[in-house]
């Protein structure tokens, strides 16, 4: 047989948690054609693997990237040289579909960019966008609560909706999920999302039950309130017959350290009854716009952007007030809008969320900040290396599988999180001695040692040491109903 690409001798990781194998992987146009001894088999292009690791290509289970994946090879590089083939875009209420803006959004829309950005006016628009300008990766894409709310409401979002606002973002939600979004998201943690009661959020929501649809959320509290939150979540799944994902599971602030031993066994216990599953990032940190009013004390701040005081970016907050001799709360104003990273979760939690067998891995990576979280750059690399190698948290088995084939089961992609015959050739072939992340909190932009080759359906989009490629052979993947 000839194929166009054979990776021989490669460490199998299939996705699926199964134990590693050796094989020979053959790949023609954009799928996996064969596994096994492919010896009497050559191709147009060979890659010989002995020691090195072969993966499905990981899935970003959670991201910010809907304009960075309009916006050609170098946006996704951070993600590319982690071995990421696919991402979810959408996440916390926010995405670039479907409404137009006029003026700057108000955080934490601005997160992904400012008002020029905001140009599909439906999801149609922004998926022929990407279709006609493709990513160098596959985009899966939700549609955020937040940007339905603006149009609405018509930017009045201090206040609940009304019955017929709800209704109409309804109805905007079930457009766009029959031009190929795949779920709806919230970020109700937010100031002006969490004006929205449940029951707007149920009312938007019931879109999803007949599009098969998947709900997503940043939820109303991650902190002392996390237990009620959760059963809100689940509550809004169940009204909705629809499955939940719980964005970054997290217990927030220095008095809720240690009640994942509350929270775990309360979605355990919930993932009886009703489909439930959680992403997570492989940091004691989180990162999101800078918001006066939730400083504390005793939860350091370190700035990632800000649209006055650019060169401030990377400074902890502390310093900056030290240096204009006041306070922070007044720093913080002043630095508006802005971003920042805030150091509010326990290493031992971080842990927990990881290790436990409904966590999906995704970065919460913001691709636009001048400083950002190392997240962005160091996720994937870092759970394979210093979670999985060095700490033993799980086997790397179980890390690949939390990257590719759980995410791949739970956001209804077909054919991809797995390497099988027939699967789209999407693959990641990583040192598994050395693979670790290299971006810190100082120097938060490197990139990762030990990524060797990232493929897009079958195509080389990133090779270690020459950096993107000049393909864009990722595509718009949508839920399976
Ligand atoms: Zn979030
Ligand atoms: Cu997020």
């Amino acid at each position: 047989m000839r194929c166009d690409l054979i990776i021989r001798d490669a460490t199998v990781f299939d996705g699926t948690g199964k134990t590693r194998y050796k094989a020979d992987v053959g790949v023609t146009g954009d799928r996996i054609v064969a596994i096994g001894d492919l010896s009497a088999s050559s191709g147009d292009r060979e890659v010989l693997a002995s020691g090195k690791a072969l993966a499905p290509g990981f899935i970003d289970a959670h991201t910010h990237d809907d304009r960075a994946v309009l916006c050609g090879t170098e946006c996704m590089l951070c993600k590319m040289s982690q071995g990421v083939t696919t991402v979810v875009v959408g996440n916390c209420g926010i995405s670039l579909s479907p409404v137009r803006m006029k003026s700057r959004p108000v955080p934490p829309l601005d997160l992904l960019g400012d008002e020029s950005w905001f140009a599909f006016d439906s999801f149609g628009a922004y998926a022929e966008r990407l279709r006609k300008d493709p990513s160098p990766v596959n985009t899966y894409a939700l549609i955020g609560h937040m940007s339905l709310r603006v149009e609405a409401m018509n930017g009045d979002t201090q206040r609940a909706a009304t019955d017929k606002e709800a209704e109409q973002m309804r109805n905007r939600l079930a457009d766009a999920l029959a031009e190929g979004a795949s779920g709806f998201s919230t970020g109700l943690y937010y100031p002006p999302n969490g004006m929205a009661p449940t029951q707007e959020v149920i009312a938007v929501a019931e879109a999803l039950r007949a599009a098969g649809g998947i709900y997503v959320t940043h939820m109303r509290d991650e902190a002392n309130d996390i237990m009620l939150s959760i059963e809100e979540t689940l509550k809004i799944g169940r009204d909705t017959g629809s499955p939940v994902v719980i964005s970054h599971h997290k217990c927030a602030m220095p008095e809720n350290f240690g009640r994942s031993v509350e929270t775990l066994p309360a979605i355990d216990r919930a993932s009886l009854r009703q489909k439930v599953d959680f992403d997570v990032y492989p940091y004691p940190a989180g990162s999101t716009v800078l918001m006066p009013f939730r400083l504390r004390p005793d939860v350091k701040v370190q700035l990632t952007w800000s649209v006055p005081h650019p060169e401030m970016a990377g400074k902890m907050l502390s310093d900056i007030a030290r240096g204009w001799n006041t306070s922070e709360r007044e720093a913080a104003e002043r630095l508006l809008p802005a971003g920042a990273i805030y150091f509010q979760m326990d290493e031992d939690d971080v842990q927990s969320i990881m290790a436990h067998r409904l966590s999906m891995i995704g970065s919460d990576g913001l691709p636009h900040d001048s400083y950002p979280h190392p997240r962005l750059w160091g996720t994937f690399p870092r759970v394979l290396g210093h979670y999985a190698r060095d700490l033993g948290l799980f086997s790397l088995e179980t890390a690949v599988r939390k990257m590719t084939g759980h995410t791949a089961e739970v956001f209804g992609m077909v054919d991809r999180g797995v390497i099988r015959e027939g699967a789209y050739a999407d693959l990641v072939l990583f040192d598994p001695a050395t693979v670790k992340d290299a971006s810190t909190y100082d120097a938060p932009t490197k990139v990762s040692e030990g990524i060797v080759e990232t493929w897009v359906n079958g195509r080389s989009a990133y090779v270690y040491g020459q950096g993107a490629t000049a393909e864009r052979a990722g595509r718009l993947v949508t839920r399976n109903r």
